[in-house]
């Protein structure tokens, strides 16, 4: 039916009120989505539906009628309205079921596996040898990479003209005042020198830390390495305690039967100095730098050298990767091939 029609009759309004109360029912019922039932919720009691339509002509109906005729075209509109809210209701349980659905996950499908990162194995390699010495009761701490001329060299008794103070060998910065000037620390040996000025006897230290040289990079030489320097400094330390302390760590780090040996050396801050040579895949290779405190040093740091005696050391901990896992060129190490590094998890 038009919904204009002007429906000036009673009978007419009637008729059409059975009309919808026959045929709306089933039609609400067909609706499929929530847009089409608010097209015929419009068209069956809208504005201008027959319902509105009965409505604005009753005024022109006989009035000992009209009483009847509005309370019918009011049960009809509160019947379509019923219908039309209960079915509104079920479409969208039925949407909202539909999306829950499309949403679901299927929790027994394999994930996505996340490659999974690693501690590189210079890292590794510098945290084991940490826990060795911290096994023996020292402590480990970490100093600052870039370090004033006078802790890298002058508190260690280096003298003023030492060849590695050149530029040709550190990495100087135009950085700060330090009226002797800044640099990329050349070895953790410094931290001796800042540890014993903040700290009274006995000492047992080690620090794990980058170092830079002004090296070119080739199989064995890197401008950026890694060391583990070690202070033990007490009343009646003796070089005795110094050969029983990195023998043991050899053992520890290389397996029982490794052999070692100390020869002669020099370093500035330390008399006697030596090196400890292990004997490993068919060789003897050099591993640690060491000797006793030299007295100058605890001098520098205002630790009385009557009064305390001390051992040092220092070790390259990128070589002892190598010497660890067979590593024959330095650059391996450096390689961010994962198939390289894989290999060391
Ligand atoms: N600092 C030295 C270097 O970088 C290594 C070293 C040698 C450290 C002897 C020490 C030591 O503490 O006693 O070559």
């Amino acid at each position: 039916m038009d919904p204009t029609t002007n429906l000036s009759e009673p009978m007419d309004i009637q008729e059409t009120l059975e009309r919808l109360r026959g045929e709306a029912p089933d039609r609400i019922e067909r609706v499929e989505s929530a847009e089409a039932l608010e097209d015929l919720a419009a068209e069956l009691t809208g504005k201008r539906s027959p319902i509105a339509a009965g409505r604005r002509s009753l005024g022109s109906a006989p009035p000992e009628q009209r009483r009847d005729l509005g309370r019918a075209i009011n049960d009809v509109a509160a019947e379509l309205d019923a219908l039309i809210d209960a079915r509104r209701s079920s479409l969208e349980a039925a949407e909202a079921a539909d999306a829950l659905a499309a949403d679901r996950v299927d929790v027994t499908l394999p994930g996505r596996a996340q490659p999974r990162g690693t501690i590189h194995v210079i890292q590794q390699v510098m945290d084991e040898i940490v826990d060795i010495f911290v096994a023996m009761g020292y402590t480990a701490a970490t100093g600052p990479e870039v370090e004033t001329e006078f802790y890298n060299f002058t508190a260690l008794n280096f003298p003023v003209a030492h060849p590695t103070r050149l530029e040709s060998d550190t990495l100087y910065l135009d950085y700060g005042d330090d009226p002797e000037g800044v640099l990329l620390r050349t070895h953790t040996s410094p931290m001796q020198a800042r540890y014993m000025e903040q700290h009274e006897p006995p000492v047992y230290l080690v620090v794990p830390g980058r170092v830079f040289r002004r090296d070119p990079v080739d199989s064995t030489h890197s401008p950026v390495f890694h060391q583990v320097e070690g202070l033990a400094v007490d009343s009646d330390i003796t070089f005795g305690d110094l050969k029983g302390v990195l023998d043991h760590f050899a053992r520890e780090f290389l397996g029982p039967d490794i052999t070692t040996k100390f020869i002669p050396h020099h370093f500035p801050f330390t008399e006697p100095s030596a090196e400890m040579h292990v004997y490993a895949h068919g060789r003897w290779m050099e591993l640690i730098g060491c000797g006793m405190v030299h007295p100058a040093v605890f001098e520098a740091v205002g630790y009385d050298p009557n009064d305390v005696t001390g051992f040092a050391f220092g070790m390259g901990a990128d070589r002892l990767a190598m010497v660890r896992h067979g590593i024959t060129d330095l650059r391996h190490l450096f390689d961010p091939d994962r198939r390289i590094l894989e290999q060391y998890r």
